[in-house]
């Protein structure tokens, strides 16, 4: 690593000297070093990093994650140092080749989550408080204009449009479950025909289960469609993630929930 003097004292005695790879996965302001067996995140949002930190904690026993080793906050950046998770992501195109296994496996996921009894969960990410964050980061211009408006059908003129709509049609009944958040496939890992762990946890909470649905929907369709620039799967059909959950799918509330996440 370039800037070994910049990380906190407590970081560096586990990793200096260690061998590492960068990750180029993740989309957000985060930075990836994994080694031998250990992953080291950086952040420059810490506003919610402490929570998670608890989360993950609180989930430890409950759902497979990763052991944190170690998290501080040192000048506004946000380290945290945590097991590796074994196996491979959900991604990988040892998966997508076998895609029967790969959803039945994600149904697992899904069944693991939502075994979670959440009476004590510490941390609540339910619609309302997910519009919360949607109008701050919408008051304050922090929505990436050049992704607006380009898939799931979004129609809206702005993100101020698109934030009233969701305010004003909030779905009713929702089932709260624990929700990873950021249900996508680079967020699950697997080997051979067992789930490894979740990682990226940073928006898990309480939260209606048709959230992490639609998430895991989307991203199903983009792996297998080629957006991500890999192998092209025409055959795939999303919907059969809806068999492997045994439900009857929502659509209305799964476009409600892509449009929601087009605000962050
Ligand atoms: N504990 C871990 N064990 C193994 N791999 C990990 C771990 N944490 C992160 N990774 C790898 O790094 C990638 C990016 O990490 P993570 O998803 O936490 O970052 P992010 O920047 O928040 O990504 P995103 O684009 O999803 O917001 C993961 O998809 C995974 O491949
Ligand atoms: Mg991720």
């Amino acid at each position: 690593m370039n800037n070994m003097n910049k990380l906190p004292e407590n970081i560096k005695k586990y990793i200096e000297q260690k061998e590492f790879e960068k990750d180029n996965v993740g989309l957000s302001n985060s930075t990836i070093y994994i080694y031998n067996n250990m992953v080291l995140k950086i952040e420059d949002d810490i506003s919610q990093t402490v929570e998670t930190v608890n989360v993950i904690k609180w989930l430890k026993g409950k759902l497979p994650v990763p052991n944190i080793i170690y998290h501080e906050i040192f000048e506004n950046k946000s380290y945290l140092l945590m097991s590796k998770i074994n196996g491979k992501m959900s991604c990988d195109d040892y998966y997508l080749d076998n895609s029967e296994l790969l959803l039945k496996l994600l149904g697992e996921a899904f069944n693991l989550l939502w075994n979670i009894n959440i009476k004590d969960c510490p941390r609540i990410k339910d619609i309302n408080s997910k519009l919360k964050e949607a109008r701050i980061r919408v008051e304050n211009h922090l929505i990436d204009l050049k992704e607006f408006n380009d898939n799931v059908g979004n129609t809206f003129k702005n993100p101020e449009e698109l934030l009233l709509w969701l305010e004003e049609n909030k779905p009713e009944d929702n089932e709260l479950v624990f929700s990873h958040g950021d249900f996508c496939l680079p967020n699950i890992f697997l080997k051979d025909d067992k789930i490894t762990g979740f990682v990226d946890l940073g928006d898990s909470g309480i939260c209606d289960k048709w959230y992490d649905i639609a998430l895991c929907y989307k991203s199903l369709k983009n792996n297998f469609n080629g957006t991500f620039g890999g192998k092209i799967y025409p055959d795939f059909n999303p919907n059969k993630l809806f068999d492997v959950l045994n439900i009857q799918p929502d659509y209305k509330r799964i476009n409600y929930y892509l449009l929601l996440e087009e605000l962050f």
